[in-house]
This record gives C-alpha cells, structure tokens and sequence, in this order.
C-alpha cells in the first residue's frame, strides 16, 4: 500500500500507543520488521507552548526512519501550526491525526474521540491541516461516539475530502473504550466508501486475525496494538506471512530475556538511570506474560530500580529455566 509518496510492501503497523511506543519501543518495533511506527500521541497545545516534555517527544532517531507522528488537539489553527512545526522539525515521514482518544480529560477538551461528536469541526481541522504541511497526512478515528452514533463512514469520507492521505479506523466507539470486540464489518464499510487506503485496527493477535481482518474488511493495511506489547516479534512474525504465507515461531526464553536487556538498555540510553529502569518494569511485565513463575517475576520487576536489578530477575528465571 503506498501512504503519500511511501510504499509498504507488508504494512503491518505498530499503532500509536502512548506510554508505549516511545523511541525504545519504535527502534525495537523496527528493527523486527515493522515497516511503519506510530509514535505516542503529542499535545498540540503543548507545542504551542513549547513544554520540554512535549517537544522531547517529537526527536526521532534516523534508524527508526520512517516513522509517523501523531498530533492531538482541539482546533484547526493550533493543529495546523503544530503540524507545520512538526515538519519543519523534519523529523517525522508522516503525520497522523488523532480522533479516537476516549481518555475523559481528553474528550473534556473537545479533543480525541470528542471530535467524533462534531464532523464540522473534524472536517476544518484536517483542512486546515493539510493545507499547513506536505507530508503524508493521514487519521486515526474511532467507530463513532457510541452505538447510536456510528459515523465514521461519514467521518472518513470527510477525511477524504479534506485531503487526508490514509484513514485507520479501530473498529470500537468511544463508548466502549477497550471492550468488546472490535467492529471488522464497520472497517468494511469505510473501505466501500472512499478511495484513499484504509488502515484496519482492532484485536489482531496472531496469523489466523490478520488473515481475518483482511478478508473481512479489505482494508490495505492492519495496525497492531495492545499485541505489540512485549511482543515485537509479532512484526516479524506477520510481515513474512503477509510475504510468504510462512508461520514463523515466536520467540525463545534466551530470546525474550535478550529482548528486555536490549529495550532496557535503550531506554536507559533516552530516559536515564532514574526514569529508564522503572518504565522498563511494565515492559519486561508483558515480555514475560503467560511464562512460568509470572506473578513472582512481576513482583521482582516492579521492584527493579536499575540494571543490575533486572540482571539478577534474568539470571534467576530465565537462564534456570533454559538450562
Ligand atoms: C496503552 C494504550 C495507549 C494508547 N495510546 C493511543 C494514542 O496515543 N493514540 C491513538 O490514536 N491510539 C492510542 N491507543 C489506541 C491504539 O492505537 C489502538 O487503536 C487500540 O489499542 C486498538 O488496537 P489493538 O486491539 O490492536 O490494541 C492506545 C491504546 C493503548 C492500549
């Protein structure tokens, strides 16, 4: 599938995940075969007031290249001069916008999922958007506000209109945040209505869901979340099935504790000693899900304060069970 000028021959994505897809995850994410990251959502706000936090999260490395940015805001002159100034930067491929965010003090300031409840609105800003950059401009929207509210058909054919390059839909209102399954029909329907690609997004874990949510939507490419998390290999493992319809196996224990070492290592690198090892905690918790001794692993984990620390968890389960 091609977003702008960029071409995906396997466009399994990481999806946007904030908390999550920081610089560490996106090399990572990478570096397994992901043709396209999408880094956590930033506040436009926050870049018009230039916050040391914010602007922080727009660095990008060349080796993770080429990445998407994701904007979050609630009208269209502070996200077209944030996605000017995020251009300009020069340090993303693609930039995305965010309509699907469902958080309360989000939706509070008629961002996100908010703007799901007022298309006029949406529309103006991706205008307004697309008119302030050249580089790919693509969306992320949800299924609509809730279930007597289902418009992202109508909201994707706006996209559409304004110029948008891409649309990914996660098939859940905002209503439902995370539960439920997610919609594949609704994706569907979007992929009928309009002509530019559709990105499809929801619950896809495994071969048999990509094969799924193909067929069933159509859709040119799929976006992959919540099973990215401590699961890298998950890029590797869909973009050659997407290539050869080959199952390669999942990761090794020697793999996996390689893994933690190498992410926590990165984020040592970007975050420091302080900030790196206690945002590892959550990570190495999910690279070891569903393992043995996995309540007793996190409760070391959430007790892990630097690299040593982390060493000696590896060392006492990891390499006792390999050996
Ligand atoms: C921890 C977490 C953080 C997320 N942050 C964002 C975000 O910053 N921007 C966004 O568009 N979606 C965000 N999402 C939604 C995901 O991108 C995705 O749409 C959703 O998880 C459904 O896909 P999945 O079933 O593959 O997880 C987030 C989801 C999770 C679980």
């Amino acid at each position: 599938m091609k977003i702008g000028n960029l071409e995906f021959e396997t466009p399994v994505f990481l999806a946007p995940m904030a908390g999550v897809t920081d610089m560490a995850y996106r090399i990572i994410a990478h570096d397994m075969g992901c043709p396209l990251c999408y880094a956590e959502m930033v506040s436009v706000q926050g870049i018009h007031f230039r916050n040391d936090k914010t602007l922080s999260m727009l660095h990008t490395e060349p080796r993770e290249r080429p990445i998407a940015m994701q904007l979050f805001g609630p009208d269209e002159k502070g996200v077209a001069e944030a996605a000017s100034y995020v251009e300009k930067l020069g340090t993303a491929d693609i930039l995305d916008f965010n309509m699907g965010c469902p958080a309360p003090k989000i939706v509070k300031n008629g961002e996100g999922s908010a703007l799901m409840r007022n298309p006029e609105k949406a529309e103006k800003i991706l205008r307004a958007a697309r008119s302030a950059v050249t580089l790919p401009f693509t969306v992320k929207m949800r299924k609509g506000w809730d279930d007597a509210h289902v418009n992202v058909v109508e909201m994707a054919k706006r996209a559409e209109q304004a110029g948008v390059d891409a649309v990914t839909v996660h098939g859940r209102t905002r209503e439902q945040f995370y539960s439920g399954r997610a919609d594949w029909d609704i994706i569907a329907e979007v992929k009928r209505a309009v002509n530019i690609p559709v990105i499809a997004n929801g619950d896809v874990r495994s071969f048999e869901d990509l094969d799924a949510i193909r067929e069933r939507t159509g859709a040119d490419g799929v976006m992959i979340g919540r099973a990215a998390q401590g699961n890298p290999w998950i890029f590797r493992r869909l973009t050659h099935y997407w290539k050869t319809g080959e199952k390669l196996p999942g990761p090794t224990m020697q793999e996996r504790a390689d893994m933690i070492l190498r992410h926590l290592d990165l984020l040592l690198e970007f975050k420091g000693d302080y900030i790196g090892p206690r945002e590892m905690r959550k990570h190495a918790t999910w690279y070891t899900r569903g393992l043995p001794h996995g309540a007793e692993l996190r409760k070391f984990f959430h007790q892990a304060e630097t690299k040593e620390d982390f060493l000696r968890i590896l060392e006492k389960f990891f390499y006792m069970e390999t050996k």
